[in-house]
Formats: structure tokens, C-alpha cells, sequence
């Protein structure tokens, strides 16, 4: 309330004779209506300078207040300005991990009772239809986790490393603010970050931001490259064909740039997930709560797999893939539901 009044004194003066004298005529007004009724004879001169000596004591009052509160939002700046920070205690953790514990201080909002819980930094490194968007719902659903999503798609974002660290840091922060940014209590921030989304591209600098910041990468790949290849045909057009002539090469393309990707990553903290065992193995949830350090919580998605079942139900051309891979090291690719 005290604070809507002091907007008051925003406005320059100007403004509030004039909305002095609006309030002013609408109450006469409103006054003059009532009193005609009983007193058609009272003189409109009188009730004026009445109805004016009261909207000049509000606003002398209002004005007032605001300059109090002026007055004591400036010493508290100025006390915070002076008090050195206090450091948070120190954590109770192993020595390696000093690098990677941080205590970010938001520009838009206070941390409060957990300013002083230690927040773990991560990236999810991985490749389109790899299962990451489901996987990032369920890191969401820890309620001291937050993924911000797939932050470079957009592309001025990640158009040179100088936009890449700003927003790094802002995310960092804790300043980016999305629906899965959560209250004061995060413990572990990141977002999702695609292969081709300026990784590769950027990759030296981009290690170094993590080695610098201790920024820690769950890679999320998929086992089965044909699934996932197939899964974005599906995408784009019901029961595809697949080009068996290029199959051969687009997943080999796949595999050099994960390993490019592993490759360039090695010296960052880091661990490998794979979709397919996720699904099928709940200890890996448990895994990745551990290497991000956050208290273990069951989590939850309520996104559904869309393609289930063999995957020859749906593409057109089966028998050429089929014959295209047998007899090479993708061979098990063919094979049934979510096997490796
Ligand atoms: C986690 O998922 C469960 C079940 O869908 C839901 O009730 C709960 O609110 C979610 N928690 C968070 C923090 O999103
Ligand atoms: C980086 O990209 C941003 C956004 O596109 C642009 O505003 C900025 O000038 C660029 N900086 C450099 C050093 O090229
Ligand atoms: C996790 O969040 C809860 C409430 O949101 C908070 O009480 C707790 O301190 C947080 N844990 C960590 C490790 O930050
Ligand atoms: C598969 O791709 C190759 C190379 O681009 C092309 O020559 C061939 O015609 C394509 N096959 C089909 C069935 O589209
Ligand atoms: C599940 O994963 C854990 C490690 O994350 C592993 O030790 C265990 O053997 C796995 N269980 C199965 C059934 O694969
Ligand atoms: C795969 O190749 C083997 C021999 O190398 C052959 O016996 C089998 O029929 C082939 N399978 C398919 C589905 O083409």
C-alpha cells in the first residue's frame, strides 16, 4: 500500500497538482449532487475551498510517507553498500568439489533462507529425438533441479561466444527465468544444449567456460541411431521412406559427432546417459541426482512415448533397411523395442 503511494513521488509536481484538482472537481462534483437535493442555497464557493484545503492535506500526507520511505530504502542500500558480504559456512563436502559448488546472488530476486545452499551448475549435451525433452521434465520434477530448456535454438543467442557466455551467465545466475525456474531453493541449474546448436562450433571456449565456471555435462545419447533417425522421418511425414543407400552413412555421421562431442568434452565433469537405459533401469535417475548432488527424490513424467512397438511398423520401406544393415555393426539396430 505504502509502496502504490509512492509513486507519487515519482511524478514531478506538476503532475500531482493536476491530479490534485481532478480528485478536487470530481468530489465537488459528486458533493454538489447529495447537497442540491437538500440544500439548493449553499453557496459553491465555500464547499470549493472546503473540498481543496482536504486534497492538500492528502497529498502533503502522502508525500510525506513517501519521503520516509525514501529516506530508509537509501540507508539500507547505503548499510548494504558498507556491511561486508558474509561468507556462507563452509559446505561439508570433498575437496574435488570445491570448484564446482557455487552461490549465486540473482539481480532480479533473493535467494533467502537458501542464499547460503550450494548450487551445482550442468548442461544436458545431446542430439535431437534423443530423448532429451522428456528427460529434462523428469530432471524438472526434482523440486531443486531447473532445466531452462533448449535456450540456443534460438539463434542470436549462440551467434558468437560472446552472446553464448552472456547467456551462460545469466542462466547461471539464476536470472533466466522460465517455467522451470524454481523458487529460492534451486540446488542444481542448467538447460538442454543440442550438438549443432554452437557446441561443436564453439567448443574450445566453451570448455573453458566449464572448466572456469565448474560447469559439470550429462551427456543423453540414444543407443539405437536408427529409432532416432526414423523417429524425426516419422515427425515430418507418416510411415517414411527410408534412403537405404545413405542409412549407412548418416548413422555413421551421427556416431563421429558424438564422439567428437565426448572427445572434445573429456576434460569437463561429466557423465554418459543413454535413453534407452533410463527407460528401462531406475537406478540411472538415482545416478544423475547423485552427480548433480541434489537430495534423491523420486521424479515423474507425465510425457508419453509417442513410438512404441518394432519399428518395421513404421516405415514404409522395411525390407530394404533390413537388408542395408544386416551383416554390419548396426545390425542390432533392427532388432525389437528399446534394445540395445
Ligand atoms: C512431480 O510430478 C508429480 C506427478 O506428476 C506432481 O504431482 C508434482 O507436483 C511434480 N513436482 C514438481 C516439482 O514439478
Ligand atoms: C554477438 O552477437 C550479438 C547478437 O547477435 C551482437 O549484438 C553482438 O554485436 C555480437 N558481438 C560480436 C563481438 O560480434
Ligand atoms: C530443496 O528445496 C527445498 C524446498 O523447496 C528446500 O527446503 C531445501 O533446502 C532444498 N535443498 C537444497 C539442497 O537446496
Ligand atoms: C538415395 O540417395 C541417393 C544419394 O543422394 C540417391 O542417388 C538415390 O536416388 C536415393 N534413393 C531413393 C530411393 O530416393
Ligand atoms: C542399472 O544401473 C546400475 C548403474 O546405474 C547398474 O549397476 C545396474 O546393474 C543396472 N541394472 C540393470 C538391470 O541393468
Ligand atoms: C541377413 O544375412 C544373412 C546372411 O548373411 C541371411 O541369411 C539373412 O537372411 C539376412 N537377413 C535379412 C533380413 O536380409
Amino acid at each position: 500500500m505504502a509502496d502504490d503511494l509512492c509513486f507519487f513521488s515519482k511524478v514531478p509536481m506538476s503532475l500531482i497538482s493536476w491530479s490534485i484538482t481532478a480528485f478536487d472537481i470530481w468530489v465537488i462534483d459528486d458533493l454538489q449532487d447529495t447537497f442540491s437535493l437538500k440544500s439548493p442555497k449553499k453557496s459553491p464557493l465555500v464547499l470549493r475551498m472546503v473540498v481543496l484545503m482536504f486534497a492538500m492535506v492528502c497529498g502533503v500526507y502522502i508525500c510525506s510517507i513517501c519521503l520516509k520511505q525514501i529516506g530508509t530504502r537509501t540507508t539500507n542500500e547505503f548499510l548494504n553498500v558498507e556491511e561486508p558480504q558474509r561468507p556462507c559456512p563452509e559446505p561439508n563436502i570433498e575437496p574435488w568439489e570445491i570448484p564446482y559448488v557455487h552461490y549465486p546472488k540473482p539481480k532480479t530476486y533473493s535467494r533467502d533462507e537458501c542464499a547460503c545452499n550450494p548450487v551445482r551448475y550442468f548442461a544436458i549435451l545431446s542430439m535431437q529425438r534423443s530423448g532429451s525433452g522428456w528427460f529434462e521434465t523428469l530432471l524438472n520434477n526434482h523440486t531443486n533441479i531447473s532445466s531452462n530448456g533448449e535456450i540456443f535454438s534460438v539463434k542470436v543467442r549462440r551467434s558468437n561466444i560472446s552472446s553464448i557466455v552472456e547467456t551462460l551467465d545469466t542462466i547461471y545466475n539464476l536470472d533466466w527465468l522460465s517455467s522451470a525456474s524454481k523458487n529460492e531453493c534451486t540446488a542444481a541449474v542448467g538447460l538442454k544444449w543440442m550438438l549443432n546448436q554452437g557446441l561443436l562450433q564453439h567448443h574450445e571456449e566453451i570448455v573453458e567456460y566449464f572448466r572456469t565456471r565448474g560447469v559439470s555435462a550429462i551427456f543423453l545419447f540414444r543407443r539405437n541411431l536408427l529409432r532416432r533417425m526414423i523417429s524425426a522421418e516419422i515427425l515430418a511425414r507418416y510411415k517414411p521412406l527410408i534412403n537405404a543407400t545413405l542409412l549407412i552413412r548418416d548413422l555413421k555421421q551421427v556416431e563421429e559427432t558424438q564422439t567428437k562431442a565426448l572427445e572434445y568434452f573429456k576434460s569437463t565433469r561429466h557423465i554418459i546417459l543413454y535413453y534407452e537405459d533410463i527407460l528401462k533401469n531406475s537406478t540411472k535417475l538415482a545416478d544423475v541426482q547423485e552427480f548433480l548432488k541434489v537430495p534423491k527424490r523420486e521424479v515423474k513424467s507425465r510425457q508419453v512415448k509417442i513410438h512404441k512397438g518394432p519399428l518395421s511398423n513404421y516405415v514404409d520401406n522395411w525390407d530394404d533397411l533390413q537388408k542395408a544393415l544386416n551383416g554390419t555393426q548396426y545390425q542390432s539396430f533392427l532388432l525389437g523395442d528399446y534394445r540395445k
